[in-house]
């Protein structure tokens, strides 16, 4: 690869492009808008992974819908989860009565999610389902499942559109393979 941006150092390989990212995204904003016709809608982004998929996704929601966010992080501090959730910044509203659509980055072992559905369970929501864009079922350690996914990836840890490692590479347009070994 030649001309590597700074941004860019340490990508392996790009999985998915900035195409492919747009056509899916307008296929699960359809496929979203046809399941939530007459719902009270409001979508949760999970922090910070969320906030590059969740801006593309609701723009392609042609329904009413309300956002909110949580800004959750895992106590585990290196790339494996403990399932041990800080909520660093909690909902601003009250969820009783709402369609929620939970919007994740990624489900890896799922033992976040799994605490954060188990905790909003309890707000006494009128439904909840989750959205993530990529899905690592291979690496699963909880019953939990997402009910949209954009894409069913392999066991790498992947970084840009969103996710990071150790907090860089967010910005990358599309998403790429973590080199780790350099
Ligand atoms: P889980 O509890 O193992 O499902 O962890 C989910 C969270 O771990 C995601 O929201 C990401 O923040 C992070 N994560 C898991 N896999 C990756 C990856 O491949 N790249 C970047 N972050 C990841
Ligand atoms: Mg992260």
């Amino acid at each position: 690869m030649s001309n590597i941006l700074a941004r860019e150092h340490n990508v392996s390989e790009i999985i998915i492009s900035e195409d492919k990212l747009k056509n899916r995204i307008q296929e699960l904003g359809k496929q979203i808008t046809n399941d939530y016709k007459n719902k009270k809608l409001l979508v949760i982004g999970v922090l910070k992974g969320c906030f590059v998929f969740m801006a593309d996704l609701i723009r392609e929601i042609n329904l009413p819908c309300e956002i909110d966010f949580m800004y959750i992080t895992s106590y585990n501090k290196n790339t494996i989860s403990s399932g041990v959730i800080n909520i660093v910044k909690d909902l601003s509203i009250d969820i009783s009565g709402y369609d929620l659509l939970i919007i994740e980055d990624i489900l890896d072992t799922g033992l976040t999610l799994e605490t954060l559905c188990t905790l909003l369970q309890t707000r006494k929501p009128n439904s909840m389902k989750i959205c993530t864009l990529l899905d690592k079922p291979s690496r699963r350690k909880s019953n939990i499942y997402a009910d949209y996914v954009g894409f069913v990836i392999e066991d790498n840890f992947v970084i840009g559109y969103g996710l990071d490692y150790a907090e860089e590479y967010r910005n990358l347009p599309y998403i790429g393979i973590y080199n780790q070994n350099t």
